[in-house]
């Protein structure tokens, strides 16, 4: 079980530090890092390769992600990469997922100046064994000692530190539903609707290709004027995750991962659901600072 560091910490504030730390790429394999803020950060909190750190790594439907945390769970430094390897949790294409994360972990251990040994990862939800095993191996291949693959509804959940109510992770592929009782997940959902519908439906309504459907969903200056047309894919969302709820005892629904950033989902969603809505401020890596909340040592 993750350690519960973060309830006595502003769950906002410790995203912002989590997205601070982040190196930025612009996707093709291009890097931008910001190595002096970085190394300042390693400093500041000491972390040297004699120094436990705790790693995750998210291999998602869209984004990939790898964090580092300190010795005190604190964000050390983190990576990202959109990449089509896996879906749903299945690793599509094993060598993209291995060369996917060894660049991620180059990237960060470049800036650290220590190598990363061991690390956790995750699954979705009702994936089979195989799938499981598979994402060990990715790891492995990298270098990496892989110490727990935890279920990501947990892994969020490790960062929310929810007693009761639903985590749902709206990620590139899927909606993850996950009822939380008593801080124990108790009810876990998949359903196959995530943020690549809402691209789909933005390529097709404007004619343009996939790829530059998703820069323009993710640019904040164009997600005004693309709301009406993404959302009755949103309302769809709304109403799966009612179905997965309804009946369920929950009063309140925290919504994380990467599409929950589009500005105004937590609206439909919770007028949809009729449930209270809550939405940190990055949702987009609620999931991936769990998973290395869960990386606990060897
Ligand atoms: N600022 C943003 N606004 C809107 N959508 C965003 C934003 N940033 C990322 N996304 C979308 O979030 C999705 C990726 O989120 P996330 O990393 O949580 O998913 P994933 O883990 O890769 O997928 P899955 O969980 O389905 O396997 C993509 O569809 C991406 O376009
Ligand atoms: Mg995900």
């Amino acid at each position: 079980m993750a350690p519960r560091v973060l309830p006595q910490i502003d769950l906002d504030g410790y995203l912002r530090a989590a997205d601070d730390v982040v190196i930025p790429s612009d996707g093709a394999g291009i890097e931008h890092t910001p190595d002096i803020a970085l190394a300042s950060c390693a400093a500041r909190s000491g972390a040297t390769a004699h120094k436990p750190v705790h790693v995750g790594v998210d291999l998602g439907t869209a984004y990939t992600v790898l964090f580092v945390l300190d010795e005190a769970y604190h964000p050390l430094a983190g990576a990202y990469e959109f990449a089509q390897v896996i879906r749903d949790g299945v690793v599509m294409d094993f060598r993209g997922a291995v060369e996917l994360v060894a660049g991620l972990k180059r990237r960060i251990e470049r800036t650290l100046g220590f190598t990363l040994t061991r690390a956790a990862t995750c699954h979705p939800p009702g994936v089979s064994p195989a799938e499981v095993k598979a994402a060990r191996y990715v790891l492995e291949s990298t270098g990496l000692d892989c110490s727990t693959i935890v279920d990501e509804p947990s892994a969020a959940n490790a960062v929310l530190g929810i007693e009761n109510g639903a985590v749902v992770d709206i990620g590139g592929g899927t909606t993850g539903i996950a009822i939380v009782r008593d801080g124990a997940v108790v009810y876990t959902a998949d359903e196959p609707t995530g943020g690549t519908h809402l691209s789909l439906v933005i390529s097709g309504a404007l004619r343009i290709p996939f790829e530059d459907a998703e820069r323009r969903k993710t640019d904040r200056r164009e997600q005004q004027a693309l709301f009406p047309m993404v959302r009755p894919v949103m309302e769809k969302m709304g109403s799966i995750i009612l179905n997965h709820i309804r009946g369920r005892d929950v009063d309140v629904v925290y919504l994380v991962g990467g599409t929950c950033a589009f500005p105004g989902i937590d609206s439909v969603i919770a007028s949809v659901t009729g449930v209270r809505t809550v939405l940190p401020e990055r949702p987009l890596f609620v999931t991936p600072l769990g998973v290395a909340l869960n990386d606990l040592g060897p």
